[in-house]
């Protein structure tokens, strides 16, 4: 990384880490997944079983890489202990495990060696490998939902590709090889079925839940069937990146600088990345977790002697990085939440709010140029 970004990305840190010791007073008690009036919500108290309910611990261990303060320790190892609720309920275990458990009990585990850390992340990663269909060779995204009747068991989405480190870390630290061979069998299966020949990818596929066939995709949380959800977008390049991390295997890596070709060619004059890369012209939403994600991925994908142009990606993660930090970026420490106008979905009612993986990312990337990140996925 040339000196002058390490520079500018330690100087953003620097006015992160003020404003989140403001709002770490604030919100350490809780679990947040958005600001309502500019104040984090907790999801601690009614809804433990939230996707997201990771990267608050996650925040609190870049937080205390980047400035070893004690306090954001413990707030990491409290978010990390309150979804052991998690362990007596299997509907609220699904693929996201890895979401869950990466950024909380495999962070701790990787920085203290904690032995219950381990624990907790092996019991995540083994329901994470249970949910896979040997026949489809894919792993089930979610569980049924209450409210509808419709048939999931042979759906997988393309937000796994991030959940599979799990899966990678199980097989490392155990040296069992079964949670590899399950996710190298999803990421392949990925890589054929999500991947369209232009770079970018679907979000969902259904598969025939006993032969694996594809039987249908859909736009998911993007604009419509066949479109390009650029949340999405930054998933697949994330995620393959670190399917290639792990394994080593250069289709990955090749998988993943093809759709960050993709995501770049469509990257607009602003810098600043819309909900959906085929959304109508006439709608402006944006979401600045996709740019973030992208952002993580790109940095990921230069940082590999095997990388076909470390500089391009290098250079696309920073566009989109400092974007976000010119325009995107809340300084104000009296107001909780620090990355504006991400959007959950595109045809939910509400876009354009804080979302924490948003932040988490953010700062993610952040610690990537500045050097001081954590290898938690
Ligand atoms: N993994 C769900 C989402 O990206 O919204």
């Amino acid at each position: 990384m040339e000196k002058e970004n390490v520079l500018w990305a330690e100087d953003v840190l620097k006015k992160v880490t003020a404003k989140m010791a403001q709002v770490y007073e604030r919100s350490k008690d809780k679990i947040p997944y958005t600001t309502v009036n500019g104040v984090h919500d907790d999801k601690s108290v009614d809804d433990i079983g939230w996707w997201t309910n990771g990267f608050w611990g996650g925040i609190m261990w870049l937080m205390f890489n980047v400035t070893g303060e004690e306090c954001y320790r413990k707030t990491a190892i409290e978010n990390e202990e309150k979804l052991d609720k998690l362990f007596l309920n299997y509907r609220m275990l699904d693929h996201d495990n890895g979401f869950k458990w990466l950024p909380t009990a495999v962070a701790n585990y990787k920085l203290t060696k904690n032995e219950e850390s381990k624990n907790r992340a092996i019991l995540a990663a083994d329901n994470l490998a249970g949910r896979f269909n040997s026949n489809g060779e894919f792993i089930r995204a979610w569980n049924d939902w209450d409210g509808d009747d419709i048939d999931r068991r042979g759906w997988a989405i393309i937000d796994c590709m991030m959940n599979l480190p799990l899966l990678y870390w199980a097989s490392e630290t155990t040296n069992d090889p079964r949670y590899r061979q399950v996710a190298v069998k999803h990421a392949n299966k990925a890589l054929k079925n999500f991947v369209r020949e232009d770079g970018s990818v679907k979000h969902i596929v259904e598969f025939d839940v006993n032969t694996g066939a594809e039987v249908k995709n859909y736009g998911g949380q993007g604009y419509k069937d066949g479109s390009s959800w650029t949340r999405g977008q930054g998933w697949g390049i994330y995620g393959f990146a670190l399917s290639y991390r792990h394994t080593g295997d250069r289709n990955y890596l090749k998988t993943a600088e093809k759709i960050a070709d993709y995501f770049i060619s469509n990257i607009p004059e602003s810098g600043l990345i819309p909900v959906d890369f085929i959304q109508p012209a006439d709608v402006t939403w944006e979401d600045s977790t996709a740019s973030a994600i992208a952002a993580c991925g790109m940095l990921e994908i230069a940082s590999f002697e095997e990388c076909s142009d470390p500089d391009r990606y290098r250079t696309y993660g920073l566009k989109l990085l400092k974007a976000l930090t010119d325009s995107r970026v809340n300084w104000n420490e009296n107001e909780d939440d620090l990355l504006l106008k991400c959007t959950a979905a595109f045809h939910d009612e509400k876009h354009e709010f804080s979302i924490i993986y948003g932040d988490f990312f953010y700062i993610e990337a952040l610690c990537k140029v500045a050097g001081k990140g954590i290898h938690m996925w």
